[in-house]
């Protein structure tokens, strides 16, 4: 009993200094082992790009490590990489715009996929809202070399997740929550590319 007190409190006294050297992670993806090392790094506000890069994982049978752009992640021991983001007016995250471009001769022969999660006034996206949806907010900023797999899945609004200016103004508009994200489309994209590969 003394010991599982001792052992509880060291436990509580080690989140408590991760948490202060900022090193606590509150998510972590344990890929499954593969000759090859991928990794899926997305941009999101509300969380829909990021289940949607972990549902393309999961398509590739979980192999790729995948991680969320604010961790700032060095992908150079990487082989193959596959790059998404939430879009709001019409562009990623400010982050995920930063790191393509910081990064940008790194990840572009490493690049395999592209995808983008977006609301598209609830409606189906069409083949030729590629260059709106993909080519636009991720394409352009990573220049030539950009011909891989790419998918603009639906997402989802959420407005307990949400900031309170864009809260606001998607209410304005009278918009309803919604989930339109699906997994079994993620994973379908994540066999996809890893079919390109092989
Ligand atoms: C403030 C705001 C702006 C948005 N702008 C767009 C847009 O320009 N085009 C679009 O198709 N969807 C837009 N959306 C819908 C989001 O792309 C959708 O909710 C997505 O699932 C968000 O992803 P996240 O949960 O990863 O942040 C917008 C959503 C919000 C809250």
């Amino acid at each position: 009993m003394i010991m599982n007190k001792r052992k509880f409190i060291a436990s509580g006294l080690t989140l408590c200094l991760g948490a202060a050297s900022g090193k606590l992670q509150a998510l972590e993806f344990y890929p499954v082992g593969s000759e090859r090392k991928w990794a899926v790094v997305y941009g999101t506000w509300c969380g829909s790009a990021r289940d949607a890069a972990v549902w393309i994982s999961e398509g590739m049978g979980g192999i790729a490590q995948v991680f969320d752009v604010r961790e700032n992640p060095d992908l150079s021991a990487y082989e193959f990489v596959v790059i998404g983001g939430a879009i709001r007016g019409g562009k990623v995250s400010d982050e995920l715009q930063s790191y393509i471009a910081k990064h940008r001769e790194m990840l572009r022969p490493k690049l395999r996929g592209l995808f983008a999660v977006c609301g598209n006034r609830m409606q189906p996206v069409e083949a030729h809202q590629k260059a709106e949806l993909i080519d636009a907010p991720l394409g352009a900023l990573l220049g030539a070399g950009t011909d891989v797999p790419s998918r603009a899945f639906l997402g989802r609004i959420t407005y307990s997740l949400m900031d309170e200016d864009s809260r606001k103004m998607l209410q304005g508009f009278n918009m309803p929550e919604y989930d339109n994200l699906k997994r079994s489309e993620c994973m379908d994209f994540g066999k996809e590319i890893l079919s390109k590969v092989r």
